[in-house]
């Protein structure tokens, strides 16, 4: 992986990125194919140049309408992570999509990432969002093992919730492949997803909400509810105290 500017003024901008991720900076895309962090004179991009796949994070105003209005019936995450503006963390925040989802349903949102450079390509779409005005400060980012950080969370928030890799299975929309493809360039399956899953029962106060593919098996057993969508389910997890 290597770090490039694609612009006339991005060069220091991309240069301060490769410092900051511990990346090599070049001045130009190397004749080998190579996974590439380009930055633009307006954005970080994520490309393959075997494929000429490319992977961006941008929200859109009728995306975040989509989130506050809900869908019929009400929305499954909303249901199964409860009522209110608790604190919500989202302990498995990839680029972000799912911590906008629920800052746009009224959570006050924590967001853990643990790859850099995905950590990286979230906060470039939050950033652009906010310059928007689509977003404020919510959510509120971290980069970092969220087995680390929610033990140190102060207060412990009401609700974790989980989105861990899955083996990819169900059919998605050529988009979605493409971009799940070259995520999954990135970061393998979360095979501690269920470590994560028992270290957030300890600190959540109220509930941890993992998200599953509708027919996936539960990533643990003994789920107290769940609440299904077209597409996913979302198992819900009641604290467990050790005291
Ligand atoms: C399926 S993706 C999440 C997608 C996300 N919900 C979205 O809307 O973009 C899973 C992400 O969880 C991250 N992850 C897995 N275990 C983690 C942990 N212990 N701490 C922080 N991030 C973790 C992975 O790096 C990966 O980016």
């Amino acid at each position: 992986m290597v770090v490039i500017a694609a612009g006339a003024s991005s060069r220091f901008a991309a240069i301060e990125l490769a410092r900051s991720l511990g990346l090599p900076f070049h001045d130009r895309a190397p004749p080998e194919p190579a996974l590439l962090l380009v930055q633009t004179d307006t954005r970080l991009e994520l490309h393959d140049s075997s494929s000429g796949a490319r992977l961006y994070v941008e929200f859109t105003a009728a995306e975040l309408r989509r989130y506050r209005a809900g869908g019929p019936g009400g929305d499954p995450l909303r249901r199964a992570l409860g009522p209110g503006d608790r604190d919500v963390v989202d302990a498995t925040a990839g680029l972000g999509g799912d911590a906008v989802h629920l800052a746009a349903l009224g959570y006050r949102v924590t967001a853990i990432e643990r790859h850099p450079i995905v950590s990286a390509l979230a906060q470039d779409g939050l950033r652009r969002a906010r310059a928007a005005g689509l977003l404020g400060e919510n959510p509120l980012w971290r980069t970092g093992d969220a087995r680390v950080v929610l033990p140190a969370l102060a207060p412990s928030p009401a609700a974790i919730y989980l989105d861990p890799m899955f083996p990819a299975k169900r059919k998605k929309s050529a988009a979605v492949r493409k971009e799940m493809r070259l995520l999954r360039l990135l970061v393998a399956d979360d095979n501690d997803a269920a470590a994560l899953l028992a270290g957030a029962r300890r600190v959540a106060t109220d509930r941890v909400v993992v998200k599953r593919p509708v027919d996936a098996p539960p990533l643990a057993p003994g789920s107290a509810a769940s609440y299904r969508g077209k597409l996913v389910r979302y198992d819900v997890y009641r604290p467990e105290r050790h005291d």
